[in-house]
């Protein structure tokens, strides 16, 4: 890649820079500005820290996203994965208000991210259906996750929850998941799943036959690594003592954090990949617009705590004093500054977040260049005390 001039800002604003090397200002962090060069498809890097021309660091889409081998396998994921609850629609995210599956997928091409997310409840089926159609001739451009056990169509299994007209049951013995990874495969309309998770571990059904299930399933081709969510530390022992699981997905929050804390060592102990979800818990650390709203009932976001008192005006105080004010310092978004929050959590981390707008995926992309100083760390979880809860069931 050819290296831009050098900037001297003694001499030139960046603005200046900006017109004499035929760039934009793509945003502006408090110690770096991203220059866009679209005729050559790059954006670019402006630390302001320093003034030598080694700290202009070229970066093309590739170099700005940050991957990660997921687990013990040899999957290069972006650090940021799209989450595709929403692209489901149904009575959960009352505001449907989508965009295509085309589109989310457009926009984390263009920022690099190549981790998708998805699971068959969600949409009961629609979010694989309509992202299976959107990956047609890009298939291999992405790491495509789904999951397995939970399901609408059998009466066999555990009672889950009751959505949309729809009775859904947990399973997680091996016949199950095997008639599971058929259907996804075939709603998806592909003969392979990057990562099949266990979407709800069942911790009375041994994990031994749910292994000897994905290990088949590995052996065969029809997916290339399984993890487990909704799960505990020992559950990962258990699953790890007879197959090779690459990573757990599980809620994760400054306002939830204390299950992601306890799972960490676990990861540590069978070096996989911790995968956050819930890390603006629906919207609610997205801003201060957000408190207040009203859902309907069957809105998932209606039942978190934080549509409650004293909650509510708890996070109202918090976005008044501390959260805006580090906003401004740090010239970012408030999804930004939880998502850095977050990845500064644990090192071996996936930071899952569900959008349904190219807007919020652009947004997403930027919190990896920005660094909260430790201090403003410390405040954050310090301060977020009051409005956090222990125990979340989503
Ligand atoms: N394993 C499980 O049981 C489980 C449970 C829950 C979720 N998940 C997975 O994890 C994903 C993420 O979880 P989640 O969707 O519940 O919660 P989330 O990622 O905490 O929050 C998603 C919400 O944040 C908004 N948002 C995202 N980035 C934003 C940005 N940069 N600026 C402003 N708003 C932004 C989204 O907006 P828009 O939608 O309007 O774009 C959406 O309303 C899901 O999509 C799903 O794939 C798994």
């Amino acid at each position: 890649m050819k290296r831009i001039a050098d900037h001297d800002r003694n001499r030139e604003s960046e603005d200046q820079f900006c017109r004499r090397t035929g760039g934009h200002i793509f945003y502006r962090r408090s110690h770096a500005v991203i220059i866009a060069y679209p005729s050559e498809k790059v954006i670019r890097t402006l630390s302001l820290i320093s003034l030598s021309s080694d700290d202009i660091i070229p970066s093309d889409k590739e170099s700005f996203m940050k991957y990660r081998t997921l687990g013990n396998t040899n999957l290069n994921a972006s650090v940021i994965a799209l989450g595709t609850w929403g692209l489901g629609g149904g009575s959960v995210w009352e505001d449907t208000d989508l965009s295509s599956a085309d589109n989310l997928l457009s926009a984390a091409a263009d920022c690099g991210i190549n981790y998708i997310d998805t699971a068959p409840v969600y949409g009961m089926g629609r979010s694989e259906e309509l992202l299976g159609r959107a990956l047609r001739g890009k298939r291999d451009k992405f790491l495509l996750q789904t999951k397995c056990s939970l399901n609408w169509r059998r009466e066999d299994g555990i009672f889950k929850y009751a959505r949309d007209g729809y009775t859904v049951n947990n399973n997680t013995e091996k016949d199950a998941i095997l008639r599971d990874v058929e259907e996804s495969l075939s709603r998806m309309q592909t003969d392979y799943i990057d990562v099949l998770i266990v979407h709800y571990v069942n911790s009375s059904w041994p994990a031994e036959e749910t292994v000897a299930g994905l290990e088949d399933l590995v052996r065969e081709g029809k997916i290339r690594a399984y993890g487990i969510s909704n799960s505990q530390p020992a559950d990962l022992d258990a699953y790890a003592a007879h197959g090779n699981p690459a990573l757990v997905q599980e809620q994760y929050s400054l306002l939830a954090p204390s299950h992601g804390e306890s799972y960490f060592p676990a990861c540590t102990k069978h070096h996989a990949t911790f995968q956050v979800y819930g890390a603006l818990e629906e919207g609610y650390l997205t801003g201060p617009n957000h408190l207040y709203r009203s859902y309907k009932p069957g809105d998932i976001r209606a039942r978190l705590p934080w549509n409650t008192e004293p909650y509510q005006s708890g996070l109202k105080k918090l976005y008044d004093e501390v959260w805006t004010p580090l906003t401004e310092k740090y010239h970012c978004s408030y999804a930004n500054l939880f998502e850095a929050w977050t990845l500064r959590q644990y090192d071996n981390l996936s930071l899952l977040i569900g959008s349904r707008h190219p807007e919020t995926i652009l947004d997403t992309a930027r919190c990896l260049d920005l660094e909260l100083d430790p201090e403003d760390l410390k405040l954050l979880l310090e301060t977020a005390e009051p409005v956090q809860v222990k125990e979340l069931d989503k």
